[in-house]
């Protein structure tokens, strides 16, 4: 059995690796040094174009990663981009649901117990009590009720939120009270004092976050967005920070990545950055679940996360 391995920053020994002990029936190759070879399966991370296209030979396409976007945007450049009727497969979890809920727990209780506020306060010499927020008057949405938002929204269901979930589909989390598809989501929106986003990057989901939805919420309410830049139309969301519909937001996500130098959210105190960290692929999970669908798929088994190209995730 051959793999063939695309990772863009080339870091391949570790990979190689872990497939090798994982998989040991299995020839595990740089997409680089086998080009034009034939192999059972790729295993990839924003692949260039010329490695999928056109390929015949591939039982199955894993991504090293939750969203696919990475690998249906080829099919802009090319819109026989994709090998025809071989299944994508995603990462489900794998140690990410986990980070998610960490990053994002923090994130609410930072903006809920008033945390940057009291920063401010210690800059400026100053101890002040500030009032509390109160929990049932302070309910958080998650968009996208998914492997990682269902995650999300449960643990923070736990710390005594009212949580709501909008998915495209109805879908029953305990403790989350649920909306779905384009019917539900001014209800969903109304009010709420954070929102969330972890939806996957569709043409229906592209600049979902504008003025318009931001307007929904609460006044002074937060943002966090741990899915992809191109879900938020950049300006708008800085306007309604530096007009107060926003107290703040966290953003783990650029529609340009890394973050420009000269980009105006770097300057504004009110929006916290990082790099794209909120969900690792923790690459020994991601070897064992993918050694397993291999083994799956070989015996015929059906395996989750495989990718409906016509929804787009
Ligand atoms: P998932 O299991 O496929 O869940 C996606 C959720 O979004 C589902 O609930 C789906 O609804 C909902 N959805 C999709 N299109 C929608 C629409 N048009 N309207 C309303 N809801 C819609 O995906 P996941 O594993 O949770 O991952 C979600 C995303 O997180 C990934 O695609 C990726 O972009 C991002 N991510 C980011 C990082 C990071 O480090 N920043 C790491 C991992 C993942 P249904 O339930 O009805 O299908
Ligand atoms: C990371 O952004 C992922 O989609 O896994």
């Amino acid at each position: 059995m051959k793999l063939q391995l695309y990772v863009p920053d080339g870091r391949y020994a570790p990979w190689i690796e872990g497939f090798a002990q994982a998989l040991p029936e299995a020839q595990c190759l740089t997409w680089e040094g086998s080009r034009g070879e034939q192999a059972d399966y790729a295993v990839v991370w924003r692949p260039p174009l010329e490695m999928l296209r056109g390929r015949t030979d591939l039982k199955a396409v894993f991504n090293l990663g939750a969203g696919v976007d990475g690998i249906l945007r080829l099919r802009d450049q090319d819109p026989a981009a994709l090998p025809a009727g071989v299944p994508i497969v995603r990462l489900d979890d794998a140690g990410m649901a986990a980070q998610m809920a960490e990053y994002v727990t923090h994130a609410v209780l930072r903006h809920f117990r008033r945390l940057d506020d009291y920063a401010g306060q210690q800059r400026a010499g100053a101890w002040k009590f500030l009032k509390p927020y109160r929990r049932e008057e302070f309910p958080v949405g998650v968009m996208g009720i998914g492997t990682l938002g269902t995650h999300i929204a449960r643990t923070l269901a736990g710390f005594g939120f009212p949580v709501r979930g909008w998915s495209r589909s109805a879908k029953t989390v305990e403790g989350v009270q649920g909306f779905h598809g384009e019917d539900g989501r001014a209800a969903f929106l109304d009010g709420l004092r954070v929102l969330v986003n972890v939806l996957p990057l569709t043409p229906e989901t592209e600049n979902v976050v504008d003025a318009a939805l931001l307007a929904r919420l609460a006044k002074g309410a937060y943002f966090i967005n741990v899915a992809r830049g191109q879900h938020v139309v950049e300006e708008d969301l800085l306007a309604a920070v530096q007009q107060g519909q926003l107290a703040g937001a966290t953003l783990d996500v650029f529609r340009v990545e890394p973050l420009p130098a000269e980009h105006p959210f770097w300057g504004e105190p009110r929006i916290t950055i990082t790099p794209h960290i909120s969900a690792l692929t923790l690459r020994e999970d991601s070897i064992a679940q993918i050694a397993g669908k291999i083994r799956a798929l070989a015996e015929g088994r059906t395996v989750a996360g495989v990718v409906d190209l016509q929804r787009g995730y």
